[in-house]
């Protein structure tokens, strides 16, 4: 797995092939369906591109979603269920659908109907595949015309400057490993003005470290969260918060994160931050989400647990499969 972290920025120059009957989009809402290590796409683009994306998890597409409208469907497997429901019904309000994955049903669909397909390589697990599917879904809205020039521009520079984070990320004296051991036996308390940062951090512990986590984004927090520290006690002895902190984070959360460290620092064992590198907001969101993923699988040597292994993601697919009903 570390090699396939590390080879995130190949992942992201990746060019997807691509099949099927191409269209222009000029119209404005995009919704991108995908779950776990699929889904993060759609925060991702949703953060990046400032809310034109509308992000679907689950099994149902949002009511305002009409003919025309864009739907880009986004499963690594191509076999998961929620997405294929989402996909089924654009089809039938008649949305102009693009699909992404590297096989399955997805596929299958994709072909059968003509719709632009995109591939992408098979062999790895979804959430090893994120650069992949990124690039993936960004050529997608290159082809369609939706992607300005400015943001092509931005993509462009923000994954060609990223490799050279690549050295100080990746070794065992970084600052990766350093965050990593922070967390080794404790909660880690997730924040963030960018949930695209804070959730892939969460699901890549979650998923390669074995380990709990938790999110929160700013400045929601400030007015729920910081009230939960009292109960339950083991909080103080467990508890280390993670700030995820970018240029592009507004003025009054910067402010913010600065009285939440003064306020809750006798609450938790400790806090640290990591400060996002690069210039544009994309490079920024990158980083952190690239930090996260070394973090993720040096916990789980910590941890010593197999990064790949996701029996209960598995078992909880296969069990199931055995039952039709629900739909
Ligand atoms: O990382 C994982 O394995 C999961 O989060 C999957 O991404 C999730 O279950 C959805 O599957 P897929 O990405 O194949 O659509």
């Amino acid at each position: 797995m570390i090699n396939n972290i590390k080879g995130f920025v190949e992942q992201l120059n990746y060019d997807a092939e691509v099949f099927g009957n191409s269209f222009e989009y000029s119209g404005k809402r995009i919704f991108i369906s995908g779950m776990g290590g699929s889904g993060a796409v759609a925060d991702l683009l949703s953060d990046w591109l400032d809310g034109e994306i509308i992000p679907v998890k689950g099994y149902n597409l949002p009511a305002f979603a009409e003919n025309g409208d864009l739907g880009i469907f986004v499963s690594y497997s191509g076999n998961t269920e929620e997405t294929l429901s989402v996909l089924d019904k654009a089809l039938r309000r008649g949305l102009k659908c693009i699909c992404i994955s590297s096989g399955g049903a997805l596929e299958e669909i994709a072909r059968d109907r003509g719709l632009l397909f995109l591939k992408v390589p098979s062999g790895f697990q979804p959430r090893e595949a994120y650069g992949f599917l990124i690039s993936a879904v960004v050529k997608a809205l290159k082809i369609v015309g939706y992607l300005s020039e400015d943001a092509q521009r931005e993509y462009s520079s923000a994954v060609g400057k990223l490799s050279n984070y690549l050295p100080e990320l990746s070794s065992e004296d970084s600052k990766t490993y350093e965050v990593a051991g922070k967390l080794y036996r404790r909660i880690p308390l997730i924040y963030s003005q960018f949930y695209s940062v804070a959730v892939r951090w969460k699901n890549q512990i979650n998923e390669n470290a074995k380990n709990f986590a938790h999110i929160s984004i700013f400045p929601e927090h400030n007015h729920n969260e910081i009230e939960g520290f009292e109960f339950p006690d083991f909080l103080k002895d467990k508890a280390w918060i993670i700030f995820l902190r970018t240029d592009f984070d507004h003025g009054r959360v910067k402010l913010r994160m600065e009285v939440v460290k003064e306020i809750l620092r006798e609450e938790v064992v400790g806090i640290s931050e990591v400060w996002a590198k690069g210039e544009s907001k994309l490079e920024q969101i990158l980083y952190l989400i690239w930090f996260g993923d070394f973090v993720s699988y040096w916990l789980a040597l910590m941890n010593s647990t197999d990064p790949y292994r996701i029996d209960r993601i598995n078992s909880l697919k296969e069990r199931l499969k055995i039952h039709t009903s629900g739909g």
